[in-house]
C-alpha cells in the first residue's frame, strides 16, 4: 500500500459545502471568501449521488469536475465523499428491498436519507461500483487530500434493520460464530422461556417479540450489526485505497452515539472524525431540566470534551477531525436556540486542546431549500457572514502544533459493555453513558486530562485507568486489567463484571475472573427510584448502590442506612478500588484521592471551566455565560477562552 500522505500544516479550519445546491454563478465568489475566511479543507459531495449518476450508468461528472476546479483554483483543499447515505429514486424504485426495515417490522421509504440496509448484498454490490466510479475519477486528483465514507453511520437509527436482508445475514454471522445450534443455545440459555432453536432459519431479528427479547439474543444482533456497518465501510475503502493512492480515508461519527463498535468500524480507517453538535446534543442529553437550561446556548463542556476524548482515542495515529462544527443554529432537537455569542471559537478552541487537528464547520451557506432550510451556515441566506462566520474571522490562537501526548489517566469504554447495560437498565435514569459520565465529568472537575481506551488497549502508558461501567468480562480481559494493575491505579465502578461475553452471569457470580483482582465479591445490588436516596459516608446516593463481601483488602467506605447499611460500598484492594455507588461528591472524592496518592496534580475547577493541554499549551475555557476565575486568579470572560505556553 502507497503512504498516506501527511498533507497537515498544524491545527487547520475547514467547511462542509454543497456546490450543487448553488448556481454555478456563486462558485467562484464562495471559493473566494472561504479562503478569505481562512479556511483550508472544503467537503463536498456526501450527498451528491442523484447529481453524480442521474439514471443508472449515466454519469454527469461536469459540475463535479469544475466545483473541484474552482476550489482548488484558490488553493483549497477537497475531502470528497462516497455519495452512499443517499441512493437515488431510481436505484430504490428499481431495487425497494435494499430499503431498511424498523423495529416495527415496516421498511422505510424513500425521500430523505439514510435509506438502506448496510447487509443488503444488492445495496453492496451498488455501494461498490459508484465507489470504483467516483473514486476512479478523482482518486488521484491534485486538490483531492483525502476521503470521508458515506454519511454518519446509523444516523437516524439505521444501523440495525430488521427485514429480510439482515435476517438472512444475521443466520450466516450466528452459524459462524456458534457452528452449531446447540452451541448458541447454550451461550444465549434459550432454556429459559423454552426458545431453544433446532435449525438456523428459526432464528430471526429480535424485534417484534411479546416481552422482552432474550438479552443475549440482543446482545449477538448489535453485534452482528455493528460489524455489518464495519464491512460496508471496508469495502469502499479497500477501493479508495487502490484507486486513491496516499489520500487518508475517514468517516464523519456522531456524538456519543451507541449502535456500532467504533473501535472496530474506525479499525479500517486513517483517523477518526465527528461530528460536533454541542447545543443540540444538550437537548438529547439525559440531563435534568435545569442543567438543559443552563448549558443550552453553550453545550455541556464536559460532554463534548468526552466526544473530542473518545474519538482522539479510537485510533492513535494522528489526532482527530471535527468534521461538522456546528455554526449556529441546528434545526433538529427538540428546540434550537441561538447559541451564546463566543460559543463557535470556544468550540474551536476545546477541539484544538483536544487534540483535533482540523475542524470544519457545517455549512457553508444556509440552505435556501428541504429538510435544513431553519438550519444556519457560515454564511446566512442573504449570503451575509453569519454570527458564528464572524466568530471564525476574528479567531486567534496560540496553539497551532498537531502533536498528542498521552494523558496520565485512562478511563476505558467499551462497546459492547452498553449493549448489555443499556438492554437490562433495571432502573429508571440509569444508563451506561450516565455511569461513565459521571466519573469522566468528575475527572475532568479536577482539571485532569483524560484519554478514553478500549479495555483491550494497551494500557502502559498510564498512571491511573478508571473503568467505570465494564459491564462484560471474559478471563483474558481480566488477566490484562490485572497487569495494568501492577503499574497503574485501577479504579471500577458498579456493575462491573457482571456478566461474561456471552452476556450471562458468571457461575460464580460477580466479578467472575476479577474476583482476586478486586478482592471482593458483588453481595447485592439496590435499584434506586427517581426521589430515593441512601447514604454512604456524607454523600447521598442516588439511582444505584452495590454492596461487596469483602475478601481481601478492606472496605474503605460502608452504606448507613437503606437495606445494605453496614456494607462495603467502596473496596480497596491494593492498587484497585471499586465504587459500587452513584453520586458525583463520593465519585470525585474517591477518585481525588486515588489521583493524590498517585502524584498527579488536581486543579479543582468551578462549574463550566476547564482546562485541556496539548503539548505545551494550555487552554482554559470558560463555558458559563458569566465571567469566572480560575484558581490561578486568572479571569475568564463568560463564553471565552485563553492559551498560555508552560
Ligand atoms: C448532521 C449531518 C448533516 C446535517 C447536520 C445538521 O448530523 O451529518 O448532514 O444534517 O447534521 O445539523
Amino acid at each position: 500500500m502507497t503512504e498516506i500522505i501527511d498533507d497537515r500544516e498544524g491545527f487547520a479550519l475547514g467547511v462542509c459545502y454543497y456546490p450543487e445546491h448553488w448556481p454555478r454563478d456563486r462558485w467562484e465568489g464562495y471559493a473566494r471568501r472561504m479562503r478569505e475566511l481562512g479556511l483550508r479543507y472544503v467537503r463536498i459531495g456526501e450527498f451528491a449521488w442523484s447529481r453524480m449518476e442521474p439514471e443508472r450508468n449515466r454519469f454527469t461528472w461536469d459540475w463535479l469536475d469544475e466545483a473541484i476546479a474552482t476550489l482548488a483554483a484558490e488553493g483549497l483543499k477537497v475531502v470528497l465523499c462516497t455519495p452512499t447515505a443517499t441512493p437515488p429514486a431510481w436505484l430504490v424504485r428499481a431495487h425497494p428491498e435494499i430499503l431498511p426495515v424498523g423495529p416495527d417490522g415496516r421498511p422505510r421509504a424513500f425521500g430523505s436519507r439514510k435509506h438502506y440496509d448496510h447487509a443488503s448484498p444488492i445495496y453492496r454490490a451498488e455501494s461498490r461500483r459508484i465507489t470504483t466510479e467516483i473514486a476512479s475519477r478523482y482518486g488521484e486528483h491534485p486538490a483531492v487530500v483525502g476521503w470521508q465514507t458515506d454519511n454518519e453511520f446509523g444516523c437516524h437509527s439505521t444501523t440495525r434493520s430488521y427485514g429480510p436482508a439482515s435476517r438472512d445475514a444475521f443466520r450466516v454471522w450466528l452459524e459462524r460464530r456458534y457452528g452449531t445450534t446447540d452451541a448458541l443455545n447454550d451461550v444465549w440459555g434459550t432454556v429459559f422461556w423454552s426458545q431453544e432453536y433446532t435449525a438456523w432459519d428459526q432464528i430471526d431479528p429480535p424485534n417484534l417479540t411479546v416481552a422482552e427479547p432474550n438479552p443475549s439474543h440482543v446482545l449477538d444482533f448489535a453485534r452482528f450489526a455493528s460489524d455489518t456497518v464495519a464491512e460496508f465501510q471496508e469495502e469502499q475503502v479497500e477501493i479508495l485505497r487502490r484507486r486513491s493512492p496516499g489520500r487518508w480515508v475517514t468517516h464523519n461519527f456522531m456524538m456519543t452515539f451507541s449502535e456500532f463498535d467504533h473501535y472496530r468500524v474506525a479499525e479500517c480507517l486513517d483517523f477518526v472524525a465527528f461530528d460536533s453538535y454541542p447545543v443540540g446534543q444538550v437537548e438529547r442529553a439525559p440531563f435534568s431540566e435545569e442543567e438543559k437550561l443552563r448549558w443550552v446556548r453553550t453545550g455541556h463542556p464536559d460532554l463534548i470534551s468526552f466526544n473530542h476524548d473518545l474519538y482522539r482515542g479510537l485510533k492513535e495515529s494522528r489526532g482527530h477531525w471535527v468534521m461538522e462544527q456546528q455554526v449556529g443554529q441546528v434545526n433538529w432537537a427538540s428546540s434550537n436556540p441561538l447559541p451564546a455569542g463566543g460559543a463557535v471559537a470556544l468550540w474551536t478552541a476545546q477541539a484544538y486542546a483536544h487534540g483535533a487537528d482540523v475542524v470544519s464547520y457545517f455549512r457553508w451557506r444556509a440552505a435556501t431549500m428541504a429538510q435544513e432550510l431553519m438550519h444556519s451556515g457560515v454564511l446566512r441566506h442573504d449570503e451575509s457572514l453569519d454570527r458564528g462566520g464572524e466568530e471564525i474571522a476574528a479567531l486567534e490562537f496560540l496553539g497551532q502544533a498537531t502533536t498528542v501526548r498521552p494523558s496520565p489517566v485512562a478511563l476505558l469504554h467499551d462497546y459492547e459493555s452498553l449493549w448489555a447495560y443499556d438492554e437490562q437498565p433495571h432502573s429508571e435514569g440509569t444508563s451506561y453513558w450516565r455511569q461513565v459520565f459521571l466519573f469522566y465529568r468528575a475527572l475532568r472537575s479536577l482539571g485532569v486530562d483524560v484519554d478514553i481506551r478500549h479495555p483491550d488497549h494497551d494500557l502502559s502508558a498510564y498512571r491511573v485507568v478508571v473503568a467505570p461501567a465494564l459491564q462484560l468480562m471474559s478471563p483474558e480481559r481480566a488477566a490484562h486489567l490485572g497487569d495494568v494493575a501492577r503499574d497503574a491505579a485501577v479504579i471500577f465502578g458498579p456493575r462491573t463484571a457482571y456478566r461474561a461475553l456471552s452476556g450471562r452471569v458468571h457461575e460464580e457470580g460477580q466479578p467472575g475472573p476479577l474476583r482476586s483482582l478486586l478482592g471482593c465479591s458483588l453481595r447485592n445490588f439496590d435499584a434506586l427510584r427517581p426521589g430515593m436516596l441512601v447514604t454512604v459516608g456524607d454523600h447521598a446516593i442516588e439511582t444505584w448502590a452495590e454492596s461487596y463481601t469483602v475478601h481481601e483488602g478492606e472496605a474503605i467506605l460502608t452504606y448507613r442506612d437503606g437495606p445494605l447499611a453496614g456494607d462495603a460500598a467502596v473496596v480497596r484492594h491494593g492498587a484497585v478500588t471499586t465504587i459500587g455507588a452513584w453520586s458525583d461528591g463520593l465519585v470525585t472524592e474517591v477518585l481525588r484521592g486515588v489521583l493524590d496518592a498517585r502524584q498527579i496534580a488536581v486543579t479543582p475547577l468551578p462549574e463550566g471551566v476547564r482546562l485541556a493541554r496539548r503539548g505545551d499549551i494550555v487552554t482554559a475555557l470558560n463555558f458559563n455565560q458569566e465571567a469566572a476565575t480560575l484558581p490561578d486568579g486568572r479571569r475568564l470572560e463568560a463564553v471565552s477562552f485563553q492559551q498560555w505556553s508552560v
